[in-house]
């Protein structure tokens, strides 16, 4: 049976007309409605500068629940669902707007209840909220939670000033910073797998392992946020958040005891010794041939929308393992994957395949172990796969955000992350770019649809190794 929860909430989305609100959050709300996941007492409550009625704004929600859930939306689910819904219009940065809204969430319930407040809104309005939300309180022990996503912050200064401040007005542990990839259950599969897998942990395990590779292509270019893309590029977009975050369960140690202080700390120590060895050339960057033609980016553009990093690990067990990530738009395919290769035995020829474990996470959430058979007498290798998905397949399975949702109303906070881990992905992040730049790093324009720049290859040539394509 799905467990329901069972103390009242109020949710409060901020920036409740933009996009993540629309195709994310009330999609989320709409699959844990449907699967009697809420307490009788709720309220949802968007909260956006426009005027509108409380009818105009449940239309809206109604629409974005009909145009982008998953799954075959269900009239009775729907119409109860919008009872709990609200509309409030405000300016972020007036305390009167705030404590005026105070006063309307009163009208709503006078009993005091958890308050989720989602920052569903550009990280230019997250001071003039966090501000007035912490102003506009009466009590400071308020049970209040705050969802804030990635991007924290623009490189290490700017996430370090963005944690300060936030800091000054409430506790790290009423932040819950989320970054998606940690809502999918294939990714959450890496830790469970590894936790609950001799087979996994025993090999897992630097001195087992000749080489990672992590790859993440997409198949689309830049859409929507071009505006926001042009100012980034794909390291800080995709490398700094997600794709470490992927590496840091996969290498990270395993904690006996599993909480989440326990986990961001393991993360955070893999994250935290990170190598980029500044000697050599460890960065191949390109740009998709049409990205200059969109609308929103100049004609000289030099954001990157495919980064190849070559990476090592500085602890002894992981001595000389190099690790490859790769990941780009406008590419021949979408495919996001980890490939582990194990190391070959000494009196292995060089020829010889190498045992791998691949964890696949789109389109197919499922882990492959590859296995070589040497077939007798015939000069050819035979490779044995055992392949099972990893995708959830019980009762009550969730889209990322519903998953993260339901943590916070919850109050878990294992798959989010904590201000350290944010800091020191930045900083592997911003020596990247440092030596990118000391190096003047060149941008290779490669074809739309192809697998992006040949240069990429140099990568783990250098180290004997060449990237492992999954068809
Ligand atoms: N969209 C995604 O797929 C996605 C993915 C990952 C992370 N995120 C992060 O999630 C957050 C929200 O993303 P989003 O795409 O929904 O943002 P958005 O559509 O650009 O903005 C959300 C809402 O914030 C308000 N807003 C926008 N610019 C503002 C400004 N300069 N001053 C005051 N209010 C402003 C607007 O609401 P009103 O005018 O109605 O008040 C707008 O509808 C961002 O931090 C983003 O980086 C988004």
């Amino acid at each position: 049976m799905i467990p329901k929860l069972k103390k009242s909430f109020i949710l409060t989305i901020f920036g409740a007309s933009g996009d993540l609100a629309k195709i994310k959050i009330f999609p989320a709300l709409y699959t844990l409605a449907r699967q009697g996941r809420f307490p009788q007492n709720y309220f949802i409550v968007g909260f956006a500068r426009s005027e509108k009625t409380q009818d105009e704004f449940r239309k809206e929600v109604e629409k974005s629940i009909q145009e982008y859930t998953n799954e075959n939306v269900k009239p009775s689910v729907l119409k109860e669902l919008l009872s709990h819904v609200h509309y409030f219009s405000g300016q972020y940065n007036e305390l009167k707007s705030f404590q005026e809204y105070r006063t309307f969430l009163k009208s709503l319930s006078k009993k005091e209840m958890s308050h989720i407040a989602y920052f569903s809104v550009p990280p230019v309005v997250f001071h003039p909220i966090i501000t007035n939300l912490s102003k506009s309180r009466k009590n400071k022990n308020e049970d209040i939670r705050l969802v804030i996503e990635k991007p924290f912050g623009h490189d290490y200064k700017s996430a370090e000033a963005l944690f300060h401040y936030v800091s000054e007005h409430f506790g790290e542990e009423q932040f819950y910073l989320l970054d998606h990839y940690l809502g999918k259950s294939s990714v959450q599969s890496i830790l469970n797998m590894r936790r609950s897998n001799r087979i996994l942990s025993n090999i897992i395990r630097g001195s087992e392992i000749a080489n990672i590779q992590i790859t993440a292509l997409e198949e689309v270019g830049v859409q929507h946020r071009i505006g926001y893309f042009e100012h980034v590029g794909i390291v800080r977009d995709m490398i700094q958040s997600h794709l470490l975050q992927i590496f840091a369960l996969t290498t990270m140690t395993i904690p006996n005891k599993l909480s989440s202080e326990s986990l961001k700390r393991e993360k955070n120590n893999v994250i935290e010794a990170i190598d980029c060895p500044a000697e050599d050339d460890n960065v191949v960057l390109g740009q998709y041939k049409s990205y200059r033609s969109q609308e929103g980016v100049k004609k000289t553009s030099t954001t990157e929308t495919f980064a190849a990093v070559r990476m090592f690990i500085d602890k002894e067990n992981w001595y000389k393992v190099p690790i490859y990530i790769r990941t780009g738009k406008k590419l021949h395919e979408k495919h996001t994957y980890i490939s582990i290769e194990l190391k070959k035995f000494p009196f292995q020829d060089e020829k010889e395949q190498p045992n791998r474990i691949i964890i696949e996470f789109h389109p197919e959430p499922r882990i492959n172990i590859e296995l070589v058979n040497l077939q007798e007498g015939v000069s050819r290798y035979q490779s044995i796969t055992t392949a099972d998905s990893i995708a959830c397949n019980i009762d009550g399975c969730l889209p990322e955000h519903g998953s993260l949702l339901l943590d916070v109303l919850d109050g878990k906070r294992l798959h989010f992350l904590s201000f350290s881990e944010i800091l020191s992905a930045w900083r592997v992040v911003d020596e990247m770019k440092m030596l990118m730049k000391e190096r003047c790093s060149k941008l290779y324009r490669y074809e739309d649809g192809s697998e992006g720049p040949k240069e990429q290859h140099r990568l783990p040539r250098m180290d004997g190794f060449e990237w492992y394509d999954l068809h």
